[in-house]
């Protein structure tokens, strides 16, 4: 074994800062309002787990590429460490971010603002190793298996313990990395160590942690997290289909200032949030102080960047007025879209992608 590799993972995720949504598992979010960089600093990255962190080893890891193939690849570490390798920012937000908002309550890890993040992967393109097993010419789908596995909660459910596992299309396998080093250093536990596969623009529910197997299908595969979990209704057609959830829908948050957070009158102020999409850019960024009365436009801090955030600011002259307010912040995507006015119960606990209302306070003078 090569020197550079560290039999164990070496960083651990540090919780200093975040806010526990669940322990064992660890589920924890970022205090939205500590966005600063452009880059999420790992220790302030969400960490979204159903199950244990399997503690894989180096040297006895293997990837599988198998299911309709030419060829079943096995790949080691080191292998997948020798092979070419890219890097990409991107954005994982979890579906269910933002799900606190809903009204009614509905259940699930009570997320804030803070399951998303931005941040640098490192790691082979998958293309590469699916080019070296020869996919048959029916496949459709790759479905991707983490090493962890568990009873889930929701039901419907399996009698027995299951492995994580989720399908991307086969049309998504250019932009996918397996990826073992984030923000420079290898994957911490419980972001995925050794190796995750990042499908960037989906929801954070395909970048499977822990990856294990690559299985190619001939049919769309029907697993309890494309189905029971991660699915939502089309009723395009007017007879509601369960569908799995896919692209991360057009959204903006503020960050500063945070809920409820009280400001002084007639001060300079700025604003500042991110904004993302996994299907289109974030084109353009409005602004309402008035919830919803009326809209200013803010400019944003980084250049597109397809798959990643953009940060944005607005440079606002508090209220003169006391009292409490509510701010918005809503995208126009490159593509047209704008984020719709309300959360589509379609989707039950997952895509809140509406405009998240941010109550804050006007100080008296
Ligand atoms: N992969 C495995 N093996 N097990 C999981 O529980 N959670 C998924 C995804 N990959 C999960 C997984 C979900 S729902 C999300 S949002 C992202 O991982 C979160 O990635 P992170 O914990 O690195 O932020």
């Amino acid at each position: 074994m090569d020197s550079r590799f560290s039999t164990v993972a070496s960083s651990r995720t540090q919780t200093s800062g975040m806010v526990v949504r669940q322990r064992d598992p660890n589920n924890l979010e970022m205090p939205f309002d500590r966005l600063d960089d452009y880059i999420t600093p790992t220790e302030l990255f969400y960490v979204r787990s159903h199950f244990s962190p399997p503690r894989l080893d180096v040297e006895s890891y293997r990837l599988s590429i198998g299911g309709a193939v030419q060829h079943e690849v096995r790949l080691s570490y080191a292998d997948l460490r020798a092979l070419p390798a890219q890097s990409r920012v991107a954005t994982l937000e979890c579906a269910g971010n933002g799900r606190v908002f809903l009204s009614p309550h509905v259940p699930g890890a009570q997320w804030q603002l803070g399951a998303v993040g931005n941040a640098e992967w490192t790691g082979v393109p998958l293309s590469i190793v699916l080019e070296r097993a020869g996919l048959s010419d029916d496949v459709c789908e790759l479905v991707l298996v983490g090493a962890d596995r568990g009873v889930p909660t929701e039901e419907p459910k399996p009698a027995g313990p299951i492995a994580y596992a989720r399908s991307i299309p086969l049309a998504l396998q250019g932009d996918v990395l397996l990826a073992y080093a984030m923000n420079g250093e290898d994957l911490s536990v419980d972001h995925g160590y050794p190796v995750r596969a990042i499908v960037p623009g989906q929801y954070g529910m395909a970048s499977v942690k822990w990856l294990t197997d690559v299985v190619a299908t001939t049919q769309p595969f029907q697993g309890y997290w494309q189905t029971a979990d991660y699915a939502y209704w089309d009723d395009a057609s007017g007879t509601p289909v369960r569908r799995p959830l896919a692209g991360m829908k057009l959204k903006a948050q503020i960050a500063r200032p945070h809920v409820y957070e009280t400001l002084k009158p007639g001060r300079p102020y700025t604003i500042l949030g991110a904004a993302w999409a996994g299907n289109t850019d974030a084109a353009e960024i409005w602004i309402s102080l008035d919830d919803g009365a009326t809209w200013v436009e803010g400019a944003f801090l980084d250049p597109p960047n397809r798959g990643a955030w953009r940060r944005w600011k607005y440079d606002w002259i508090t209220p003169a007025q006391p009292g409490r307010y509510t701010l918005l912040a809503r995208a126009k995507g490159a593509d047209g879209s704008v984020q719709p006015d309300r959360h589509d119960p379609n989707f039950g606990s997952y895509v809140i992608d509406h405009p998240l209302p941010m109550e804050i306070f006007i100080a008296n003078a």
